[in-house]
């Protein structure tokens, strides 16, 4: 069995397990052979992903897959504009400073006309989209939470930008490895686990052959998985040897993962992943680094639909001094509650309603 994006699906290919609706109901039977006809409906029913049977796995990389012509079809769908206005909007609506927009705008404009004017990055970058919808949107986000953490370190233009276009390019080694590793449900052998590993090398060998890239952008890609104790991989780098760069896209990359849905996992809590990270502060990152995420990003931005731990469902409405405790307005059949979370301890917000 693998997991695969339904746009590289095949006709003839069998369904492993049933596909469900968000909301559980079986759509599709286990068993189910794939046909043009199903294989057009499934993004309108918000299907991204399907198990299908697969006794003779390739050992393949997109890259090694993938024809020219589905390959510059997905080019074409990364459009520059709404790439910029995605990314400044999500920066806008997760940062707790003011910004200067306009620097935002100049700073955001150059990073994804790095991507767009070197061909290699922007064809990897789109094989990352028909890889896996989730590593493309999960690129993005973690090019959010960096711009917004080295908007409040009080980076210059050039660090904002060497940090941002390293940020969003920091996972584009997954092209260069198997499908059947990234999409493995189970556990990894070891020789399996080698390779995940390689995506960082592999990423920073791309970003350097494009040429004209900054040496930085091509680090983070090397060492957002490295760890303060030499703990992370590849090389095993400790403290001060790991750059600012590396820390804060580990940073921002673990909070992305962990609240994101794994085929091997579900999404953990934002109060959950928050735990989580705060406790790797001196550990796994370095202190002032967790905490200038939790100070300055926006967890739970206004607009979000969200549960609290007696059952009741609330909209965001006001951020409070911490992250964890927005104001929310709880809606009573005709009546509604505004609360402030800090001032009852007591109530916490248990997940975020996605609709
Ligand atoms: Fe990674």
């Amino acid at each position: 069995m693998r997991r695969v994006a339904v746009n590289l699906l095949k006709e003839g290919d069998i369904l492993a397990n049933p596909v469900k609706s968000p909301s559980g109901s079986i759509l599709l039977a286990k068993g189910t052979r794939i046909t043009q006809n199903i294989k057009n409906k499934l993004p309108q029913l918000g299907i991204a992903f399907v198990y299908i049977e697969d006794s003779t796995l390739p050992y393949l990389s997109i890259h090694e897959i993938i024809s020219e012509d589905n390959l510059s079809e997905a080019i074409k769908t990364i459009k520059k504009r709404s790439l910029i206005s995605i990314i400044i909007d999500g920066v806008q609506r997760h940062t707790r400073e003011n910004l200067d927009l306009d620097r935002l705008n100049s700073i955001v404009n150059n990073i994804i006309d790095e991507l767009m004017d070197h061909k290699l990055i922007l064809s990897s970058f789109a094989e990352l989209k028909l890889l896996d919808n989730y590593t493309y949107q999960h690129s993005i986000n973690v090019c959010i939470y960096s711009l917004i953490i080295g908007h409040s370190l009080k980076f210059t233009r050039t660090q904002l930008f060497q940090l941002g276009l390293g940020a969003l390019l920091h996972d584009i080694g997954k092209t260069k490895i198997p499908i059947s590793i990234i999409n493995k449900p189970g556990i990894l052998s070891v020789d399996e686990y080698e390779k995940v590993i390689a995506h960082t090398i592999l990423g920073f060998e791309l970003i350097k052959k494009a040429g004209k890239i900054p040496l930085l952008s091509a680090h983070v890609a090397l060492q957002h998985h490295e760890r303060l104790m030499g703990s992370g991989y590849p090389r095993k780098l400790k403290g001060d040897a790991i750059h600012p760069f590396g820390y804060i896209v580990g940073i921002a990359d673990m909070f992305d993962a962990l609240t994101a849905e794994k085929p091997y996992r579900p999404r953990f809590s934002i109060k959950d992943t928050i735990e989580i990270l705060e406790s790797s502060g001196g550990n796994l990152f370095p202190q002032e680094y967790i905490e200038k995420f939790l100070q300055t990003v926006i967890l739970y931005p206004l607009g979000y639909k969200v549960k609290l731990n007696n059952g009741e469902v609330g909209v965001v409405i006001g951020q409070g001094k911490n992250p964890l405790t927005p104001i929310i307005k709880v809606i009573k059949g005709e009546f509604y509650q505004i609360l402030d979370l800090e001032e009852y301890p007591q109530l916490f917000i248990e997940e975020v309603v996605y609709e």
